[in-house]
């Protein structure tokens, strides 16, 4: 997984969507949360290298060797602490101000394991520091409207050879085990559709309901501060939001005493 080609179109697709919305939320979640942070799952840095260039103080962390190579091209200038290992397992030997698990990584995790990585990132956190993640409800799948195992355009985008990039996908979806399986097929062709560059992958992602991740999180020890919904924090997170962002702590809070996970 985002290995080669999709890690070489990873940050070309996301661009193709237009200006990051997460990255003005995660800035500030920093300042709330100050001191040096981690992003699990930081890729190719497409987030991690605008804060840097804003002087926040970030270590990233990703089990994938291409995604790494890119980040550490990209944020050369700033020599961050980058650690080639898994979320299920990682252990950097420090604690930290605030831990980020951005752009909807904590569901490529197996839903086994999500109770022993949130207390894992709960040990490397100060106390009364803070956790930033951001999942996705795939709507589109589970109601039907797309078409379940049939082929789909993904995403487009030109590449800066001015080729164009292509990622074609299918779907599985079991929803009672709220587990998507998403198959890839990535491509690049030249302007006479002739294929110069093409790779498959495969990911299992698994989401959970507000309600859910709120126990997840109380249970590891965390009090839930804040849900936005689609990346807008002025607007209320309400039953059809497709993207809940939810901003944690690790110090227990009496507002929690009334045991509504909300
Ligand atoms: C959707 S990308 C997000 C990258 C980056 N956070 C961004 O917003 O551009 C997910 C990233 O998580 C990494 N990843 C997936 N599963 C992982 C795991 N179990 N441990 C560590 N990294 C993982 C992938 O290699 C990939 O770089």
């Amino acid at each position: 997984m985002y290995d080669q080609l999709e890690a070489k179109l990873h940050d070309l697709f996301w661009a193709a969507e237009g200006q990051s919305e997460e990255l003005a939320l995660i800035e500030e979640f920093l300042q709330r949360y100050p001191g040096t942070a981690l992003e699990l799952g930081c890729g190719s840095g497409r987030l991690l290298t605008p804060l840097l260039e804003k002087g926040y103080l970030l270590e990233g962390l990703d089990n994938s060797h291409d995604m790494l190579q890119l980040c550490r091209e990209k944020t050369e200038a700033f020599e961050p602490v980058l650690h080639q290992a898994g979320i299920e397992n990682f252990q950097t030997g420090s604690t930290y101000g605030a831990i980020t698990i951005p752009a909807f990584t904590l569901q490529l995790i197996e839903p086994e394991k999500i109770s022993s990585v949130l207390n894992n990132i709960y040990q490397h956190l100060h106390p009364g520091g803070g956790l930033y993640l951001s999942i996705f409800i795939p709507w589109a799948e589970i109601t039907g409207e797309l078409e379940e195992g049939a082929w789909y355009l993904d995403q487009e985008a030109i590449t800066p050879e001015g080729n164009n990039a292509r990622c074609y996908t299918s779907f599985e979806v079991r929803r009672i085990s709220q587990i998507l399986s998403r198959e890839h097929r990535y491509e690049i062709v030249d302007e006479k559709n002739k294929v110069l560059e093409k790779s498959t992958s495969a990911q299992k992602l698994t989401w959970y309901w507000q309600r859910e991740m709120a126990l997840l999180l109380k249970h590891a020890g965390f009090t839930t501060q804040q849900v936005i919904g689609d990346f807008t924090p002025d607007l209320p997170c309400d039953d059809n939001c497709q993207v809940l962002t939810i901003i944690a702590s690790c110090d227990p809070d009496d507002s929690d005493a009334t045991d509504d996970p909300r």
